[in-house]
């Protein structure tokens, strides 16, 4: 069977909604988990697009909230396919706070969302490939490609717990560090 291919904007999806009261946190700012909620639900339209069927979640890298939200504002996620590999897929989501008064917008952030598609019997499956239409889209599959192998090196090494080191040796590491070890 030949894996089908799909463009980039057959999946691309923007989410938008209000800000209200009952998102914010006691400094009156909009709570990240409300965010994180909105990103998780757009990465799912846009990779459940592509693939064409159900995917779930399996990581979520680069995620910093560099401007509060406010109640009022109305968020806008942008997302697209980044990268395809076998059965996973990088949904980049750029998220967006527009005051609909003075028609400012500020960039709230940028994330990857990793999904991975899962056919009828829950097992992984194989999604389409990306035709790449343009100098950004070649650059994000590229960055995508990197995020995978970094995000792979990056779960290895937590894995390892730095067993390969000894517990003076990493005392000595943490000397300018802001921690007391108290044995
Ligand atoms: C994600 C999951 C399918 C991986 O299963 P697995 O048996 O380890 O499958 P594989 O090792 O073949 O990995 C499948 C793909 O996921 C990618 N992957 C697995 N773990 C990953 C991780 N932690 N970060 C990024 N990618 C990951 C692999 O690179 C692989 O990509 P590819 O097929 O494009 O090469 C499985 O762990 C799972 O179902 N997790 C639960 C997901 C879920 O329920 N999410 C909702 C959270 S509430």
């Amino acid at each position: 069977m030949t894996v089908p291919f799909k463009t980039v904007s057959e999946s691309q999806t923007i989410l938008t909604e209000l800000m209200i009261p009952t998102y914010s946190n006691f400094g009156g700012k909009i709570h990240g988990g409300i965010l994180l909620s909105l990103m998780d639900k757009v990465a799912y339209v846009t990779a459940s697009k592509h693939y064409g069927g159900y995917c779930v979640t399996v990581a979520v890298d680069g995620v910093e909230f560099i401007n509060p939200v406010e109640v009022g504002q109305l968020v806008s996620l942008k997302s697209s396919i980044n990268y395809v590999g076998k059965s996973s897929m990088i949904v980049g989501i750029r998220v967006e706070a527009l005051y609909p008064k003075t028609g400012i917008i500020s960039h709230t952030n940028s994330s990857y969302f990793t999904m991975v598609a899962k056919n009828d019997a829950n097992e992984t499956d194989i999604v389409p490939g990306l035709i790449l239409e343009n100098e950004t889209e070649i650059r994000r599959f590229y960055e995508g490609l990197h995020l995978k192998i970094m995000s792979k090196q990056k779960r290895e090494m937590l894995k390892s717990d730095f067993s390969h080191l000894s517990v003076d040796e990493i005392k000595n590491l943490l000397l300018n560090e802001k921690c007391q070890v108290s044995f």
